[in-house]
């Protein structure tokens, strides 16, 4: 039921978290970070994990990385004493790789500075490394059941759909805070922010959202509208820039050349095949990080790569040399075996370089 409040604004009626509360003890998803309802509450090292894996990715896509570093590292501690590059390489494939490395530094700085159990207040979460206020939310709500606002990409196209509110993204999020704080219960804050989300991910999609079946529906101003996938309101799009540049492929004995990337920049510290220096801002100069290059002959294959990052598209040329043996400063890189290449945790856009040149020696050996 909707009530009008004192300034003539719509309060949603008190039944909100209740009804998402008995809709997630019947429907929760079973995930592998998630404890259910009624079970005790989940392990603060699992959940930080899954939420700054989940940033940006999917479900679908996060669950064999979590399988893979709970696995391997059990604990804050095992992984704070994992070495850099082997948590890079697992992280390989998962994009974004500043939450790795802010990954790494964050369960250090647990081991060393809070004797390895996280903090449990969003305050002290905010302090730590890769920590903004959704994760700090996420978890103080559910690892430690403290009363937090936590507000998604789900919960926030939940919200400004029960509430159709009508100020495009990004102004709309200090409303959507807002109206989300005032439906957020003081108990069980956790489950009903995992209600939110679990409803978003499912019945509140994007398109052709199922609201006969939503325990919301008699609340939601945008259903009644019957205009529920108006919400949230988009901005107006911005093309992204292309850019381009080019991917080196340096092969001699069935091994090629690899680097480390800068430790600033895109997929910083991250092995790599050598590319000149494209950026969201630029294209690539034409010249190898290290400014060197085998003379030649260069075979080119012209806009072998593309990829599409957040902000920009990106199209490397292929520039493949098999010439004779070229003296490669050794403290710049590393000869990697060809048979081996998947064991090299080549972030998606350079594994899609090796695919491209596998398919270019197909068709000219
Ligand atoms: N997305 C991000 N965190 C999540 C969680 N805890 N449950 C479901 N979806 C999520």
């Amino acid at each position: 039921m909707i009530a009008k409040g004192k300034a003539g604004i719509v309060e949603k009626s008190k039944d909100t978290a209740p009804r998402m509360l008995d809709w997630y003890d019947m429907h929760a998803r079973t995930l592998p970070w998630r404890k259910m309802p009624g079970e005790n509450r989940a392990d603060p090292y699992h959940v930080w994990l899954s939420e700054i894996m989940l940033q940006q990715t999917t479900v679908a896509a996060v669950k064999p990385y979590f399988a893979k570093f709970t696995a391997r590292w059990k604990d804050v501690q095992a992984l704070a004493a994992a070495n850099d590059a082997d948590v890079m390489a697992a992280w390989a494939g998962l994009g974004y790789y500043a939450r790795a490395r802010n990954l790494l530094k964050c369960a250090r700085v647990v081991t060393t500075e809070y004797e390895g159990q996280f903090p449990d207040t969003e305050t002290e979460l905010l302090k730590l490394p890769g920590i903004g206020p959704y994760t700090a939310a996420a978890i103080a709500a559910i690892a430690f059941g403290q009363r937090a606002v936590v507000v998604d990409a789900n919960v926030e196209r939940v919200v400004a759909r029960l509430f159709a509110i009508s100020t495009p993204l990004p102004a709309a999020r200090t409303e959507i805070r807002a109206r989300t704080d005032s439906i957020t219960p003081d108990t069980r804050a956790g489950d009903f922010a995992q209600a939110m989300m679990d409803l978003g991910a499912g019945l509140c999609s994007v398109r052709e959202p199922a609201c006969g079946l939503c325990p919301l529906h008699m609340d939601c101003a945008a259903s009644a509208n019957g205009t529920p996938e108006a919400f949230p309101v988009k901005p107006p799009k911005k093309e992204k820039p292309v850019r381009r540049g080019t991917v080196f492929w340096i092969e001699r004995k069935n091994k090629i050349w690899l680097v480390e990337r800068l430790d600033t920049g895109m997929l910083a510290g991250m092995r790599a095949l050598p590319s000149d220096n494209w950026s969201a801002r630029r294209n690539g100069n034409g010249d190898m990080p290290d400014g060197l290059l085998p003379n030649g002959p260069w075979e080119k294959w012209p806009g072998a790569v593309t990829h599409v990052f957040t902000h920009f598209a990106l199209t490397l040329d292929l520039a493949v040399y098999r010439g004779k043996d070229f003296d490669m400063p050794l403290n710049a890189g590393e000869w990697w075996p060809l048979g081996d290449i998947t064991e090299a945790g080549l972030p998606t856009l350079f594994a899609k370089a090796v695919t491209a040149y596998e398919k270019i020696q197909k068709a000219h050996p």
